[in-house]
């Protein structure tokens, strides 16, 4: 065993070939869009080992506060690389568009499109295939070989880090608690906040009578919305409508962990959740640099793959978002001066004491 050895260097090390080589037109640049997109599905292989690590860690009934530390820690690790493999479009960027044109004809109707990796990621987060833009009237795993769509299919029926994390935030024993009560007091200093947002948009001379009308509907409307957080067939409709998507007593633990995420209990998920909101926002970063640098090379033209190339890009971007939710219910955060103390043996159970029972 030495290093050439160990890490299979031959193999890994003669998988770079050029078609322009092959066909005796050679494109310097080729190297590096082949370099380029091994590195990626390098990287995206080991975030699917991270989820599928992630994915069995959260599908016991009961998770241990030591094994949430790791998932927690995994879900870091992911976010560094999408981190950082977001920047590598910029070597990519290095290549102009005529240059890459000299060998483009050859790569024919291979597309990105086309990463069974990339697939399986999207799916194992828990994008759902409802929720796909629709692509050249296909489905999206039509281009893949049989074997990898089938792979890919199967996945959209397995575990699902969305699911598994709605699942576990339900479960939370503190949504039991009798001194629950303490969600009226929130609400009134909430009414508070839309009262003070409707006069500021009443009281500003610089909108029209129109638009002042349209802006507190818009506040009207969230008020509603956030008074039906708090009854369940209300919400569940809301649901059913795609407004939301996490179940109603998820979505309470995901607010009460955000709004009170000094207690001690709540640490850790406050840490959890933070990392699900950055995942989302590195995919979504990922997405939308991979657009622009398809838009730079590109022009209008058509994808390989055969979509219409940045514009169907970019519009993933917004509409291929998993945990919206968790973002969503900032509406209706309150300045942290303003939130109600909570009742003195509710919170003596979170210090802690909940799991031993003192
Ligand atoms: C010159 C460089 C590149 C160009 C011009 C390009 C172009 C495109 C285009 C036009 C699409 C839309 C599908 C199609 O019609 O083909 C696409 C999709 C895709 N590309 Fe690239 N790409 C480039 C580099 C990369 C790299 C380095 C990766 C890294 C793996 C990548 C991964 C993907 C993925 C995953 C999709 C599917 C996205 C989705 O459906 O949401 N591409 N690419």
């Amino acid at each position: 065993m030495n290093y050439e050895t160990y890490l299979c260097l031959d193999q890994l090390l003669t998988a770079q070939r050029p078609l322009s080589l092959q066909n005796k037109r050679p494109a310097h640049d080729e190297w590096l869009f082949i370099t380029v997109h091994h590195t990626y599905e390098i990287w995206f292989k080991q975030i699917l080992i991270e989820l599928d690590s992630i994915l069995a860690s959260l599908s016991s009934e009961q998770v241990e506060e030591r094994e949430m530390d790791v998932v927690v820690a995994r879900l870091e690790r992911v976010n560094k690389i999408f981190h950082v493999i977001a920047g590598q479009f910029d070597i990519l960027e290095t290549m102009t568009p005529m240059d890459f044109l000299e060998f483009r004809d050859l790569i024919f109707q291979a597309s990105g499109f086309q990463s069974y990796q990339f697939r399986l990621l999207e799916n194992k987060l828990g994008l759902r295939p409802g929720d796909r833009l629709v692509y050249h009237e296909k489905p999206y795993t039509s281009d893949l070989s049989p074997k990898k769509a089938d792979e890919v299919k199967a996945s959209e029926s397995a575990a699902t880090l969305f699911d598994r994390l709605d699942a576990w935030l339900a479960r939370t024993p503190f949504l039991a608690a009798k001194e629950f009560a303490f969600w009226d007091e929130y609400k009134k200093a909430v009414e508070v906040m839309f009262q003070h947002d409707e006069k500021f948009i009443r009281d500003n001379s610089t909108l029209s009578g129109d638009e002042k009308s349209r802006l507190v509907g818009v506040v009207h409307g969230q008020r509603q919305m956030f008074v039906d957080l708090f009854n369940e067939r209300a919400y569940d409709e809301q649901r059913a409508r795609g407004e939301w998507r996490l179940s109603y007593r998820a979505i309470h633990a995901a607010f009460l962990i955000q709004l009170y995420r000094d207690q001690p209990i709540f640490h850790l998920p406050f840490r959890l959740i933070t990392e699900v909101l950055n995942l989302d926002s590195h995919l979504a970063q990922w997405r939308y640099r991979h657009a622009l640098m398809v838009k730079r090379m590109l022009g209008m033209r058509m994808g390989s793959g055969g979509s219409v190339g940045e514009k169907y890009l970019r519009e993933t971007t917004d509409k291929h978002k998993i945990f919206e939710d968790f973002y969503k219910l900032t509406t209706f955060f309150i300045p942290r001066s303003r939130l109600p103390k909570l009742p003195d043996e509710f919170a003596r159970q979170l210090d802690f004491a909940f799991k031993s029972g003192r």
